[in-house]
């Protein structure tokens, strides 16, 4: 108890010097009673005392809590990059509270301190919404989705996102202008949602998914996930054991992944489909290519038709699904090729009770029992079951090249060939259970596993 006394002492000083405990707690893993080191203090943050959550996190039996929106204050205007701030202005903003550091995408994560998880936990429980936990802990809401389904998985609790929305009627058309031009300056949507009490989903749908040119440019917060799935395309194509001459990219989108397939000396032919108008024309300023067929069309036009032929390689990669596409696909396969597929944007919410029922219409996997987390755990499984299970109506089996997580969709690189006998594959390979068809020994990394592979590709110049 002496320690105790100490600690307290301690604490006092702290508190009475306004710091951010929030720091302490990260640098020493608060857990009071059990600290017997001596602490080393945070002091850059110390000296300048500023504020980058909400609260100072409390000692003792006093536990935080997240309130509600009319607790919210502003953070000190020197943490925010002057560019938001300036835009706010533009747009007749500058009074608004900030309750979080306005700063771009990729700063890097901050860890959780266990007080402040509790916290979450606690208002998530209480049913508060997420919107206004993110912006109280100045934490982006999909990184407490996923802790919160973990602790939920813990705890035997089924994880809801019912309820805990906020209106968006302070989305008008004043807000959502100044919105997008902070989103294009690089403010992620959940800040923006913080900013203007409004549901970080409903911003996230406004300005993401149906903004132009979605997922293309640099400025897609996932940006670093395709350029590794550009990486591994490269990779794979790189140590291909067979020649590749006839490419279909299915789903070619603004060209990337064109790009590397122009370069490769075996490649003779490729054919480019881009449903979206806007998109395709900028498919075809960026590949300038005469032997390049491009289509403005939606691909199952194509892929029902007769006028591709075979190819050696077909890349579906969707933003949302290519369920359809997957049917397809097959007859526009040559007996041995490559086929890479992206388990697009339905992945990332699959695990939703009403989602769960489309997955199930798509591709026969039903799963009503398993917790969130342990749906989303074993669902890319089942997707690859349910492309097996279509491989071998159509005579062929594949090997996994690669295939990784990422965090709003699954890649997989498959090599694909045709077999007379396909019985003793589809043994070793698949098992049809009472939720669908399973794919067995599937090594499906998550992205963050693998990360360094692109940062080093990158320090290196990869830039594709
Ligand atoms: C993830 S992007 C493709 C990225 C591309 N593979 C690359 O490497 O740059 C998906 C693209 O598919 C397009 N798309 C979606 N559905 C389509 C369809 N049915 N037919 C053709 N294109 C489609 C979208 O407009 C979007 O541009």
């Amino acid at each position: 108890m002496g320690d105790l006394s100490l600690h307290q002492s301690i604490a006092n000083t702290i508190l009475a010097n306004k710091t951010t405990l929030f720091l302490l707690a990260n640098s020493v893993k608060l857990n009071f009673l059990a600290i017997s080191q001596p602490i080393h203090f945070p002091t850059i943050e110390m000296q300048t005392n500023k504020k980058f959550i909400q609260t100072e996190f409390s000692f003792g039996d006093e536990q935080f809590s997240i309130k509600d929106w009319g607790n919210l204050k502003d953070v000190d205007k020197s943490l925010h990059e002057k560019k938001f701030l300036d835009i706010l202005k533009k747009h007749s903003f500058e009074t608004r509270l900030i309750p979080i550091p306005l700063k771009g995408r990729y700063t890097k994560g901050r860890k959780w301190a266990e007080i402040e998880f509790e916290a979450c936990f606690q208002a998530w429980q209480e049913g508060k919404s997420l919107t206004l936990i993110a912006a109280t802990l100045n934490r982006n809401p999909q990184d407490m989705i996923y802790k919160l389904l973990d602790r939920c998985k813990e705890q035997n609790l089924t994880f809801t996102q019912k309820g805990r929305s906020i209106s968006s009627k302070n989305w008008t058309s004043k807000v959502k202008e100044c919105a997008q031009e902070l989103f294009e300056a690089g403010l992620p949507a959940w800040k923006i949602a913080a900013v203007f009490e409004v549901d970080f989903e409903h911003v996230e749908k406004e300005l993401f998914v149906n903004r132009k040119g979605y997922g293309h440019e640099k400025k897609n917060p996932f940006s670093i996930n395709t350029d590794h799935k550009q990486y591994v395309n490269e990779l794979v194509l790189n140590h291909c054991d067979f020649k590749i001459t006839r490419v279909l990219e299915a789903f070619a989108g603004e060209g990337r992944f064109t790009k590397i397939l122009q370069d490769i000396d075996s490649v003779k032919e490729i054919f480019c489909i881009e449903e979206d108008h806007d998109t395709f024309l900028k498919l075809k300023s960026n590949i300038k290519n005469d032997q390049i067929k491009m289509f403005n069309n939606d691909n199952l036009e194509l892929l029902s038709s007769n006028i591709l032929g075979k190819f050696d390689l077909i890349d579906l990669d969707p933003f949302v699904t290519c369920h359809k596409q997957i049917e397809m696909v097959w007859q526009h396969l040559n007996d041995r090729a490559y086929l890479f597929v992206t388990f697009g944007g339905e992945y990332r919410r699959s695990f939703i009770k009403t989602n769960r029922q489309s997955i199930y219409h798509r591709y026969g996997f039903l799963d009503n029992r398993s917790d969130n987390s342990e749906y989303l755990e074993i669902i890319p499984n089942y997707f690859l079951g349910f492309v097996a299970k279509k491989a071998l109506e159509n005579g062929f089996i594949f090997e996994v090249q690669r295939a990784v997580r990422y965090a709003n969709n699954c890649r997989f690189w498959l090599d694909v060939k045709k077999r007379e006998y396909t019985k003793e594959w589809e043994l070793k390979t698949i098992q049809t259970d009472t939720k669908g068809t399973f794919f067995k020994n599937l090594t499906i990394p998550r992205f963050k596993e693998i990360r360094k592979e692109i940062d080093d590709a990158r320090k290196a110049g990869f830039s594709r």
